[in-house]
């Protein structure tokens, strides 16, 4: 986990905005795993959370099967659906966490101030341990299981870090 956290606000909700590529596997997994978990210690209120896709080509859609296979069997219920990331999401959230490196390039051009690239954040900030192997979340889309296994177990660790930061 990066030394130094993005400050949260503390005197209301912190929103954050999970994005990757076409918010089908990653960032709807990211936004069911941290629902439950701050939902599991009580936190809800101190949270507000969504995901967004960089391209628009499921909009509407829930999450792929077998994310949604694969997330049920531990316990998350995944019924987002999807949508386009657009530039007013930089007014209405604190924390933009991008998936991989080609989510954040895009999020970047995206932003229209220096506050607005202050809110774009990597998910592997969050990352402690074993998960520090990796510097991104790795698309599964063209995986096979083992793919989508990696992705929950780094989505996991990276929120409970992000929930335990409040
Ligand atoms: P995600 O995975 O970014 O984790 O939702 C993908 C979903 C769809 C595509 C690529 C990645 N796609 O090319 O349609």
């Amino acid at each position: 986990m990066n030394e130094k956290l993005p400050e949260l606000p503390l005197n209301r909700p912190v929103r954050v905005l999970f994005v990757c590529l076409g918010n089908i596997c990653r960032s709807p997994a990211a936004e069911g795993i941290f629902r439950q978990i701050v939902s599991e210690n009580g936190s809800e209120s101190l949270w507000e959370i969504d995901s967004a896709g960089i391209g628009g080509w499921h909009a509407g859609q829930l999450p792929d099967n077998r994310m949604r296979v694969h997330a049920r069997r531990r316990g998350y219920e995944l019924t987002h659906r999807a949508r386009q990331v657009r530039e007013s999401d930089f007014d209405d959230f604190d924390l933009i966490i991008g998936m991989d490196s080609g989510n954040i390039a895009d999020l970047r051009e995206l932003a229209r101030t220096r506050e607005d690239l202050a809110k774009i954040h990597s998910m592997s900030e969050w990352m402690q341990g074993i998960a520090t192997r990796y510097d991104h979340v790795p698309d599964p889309y063209y995986e096979g299981a083992e793919g989508f296994e990696l992705v929950l177990d780094l989505l996991e660790n990276a929120c409970r870090n992000l929930a335990g930061q409040i």
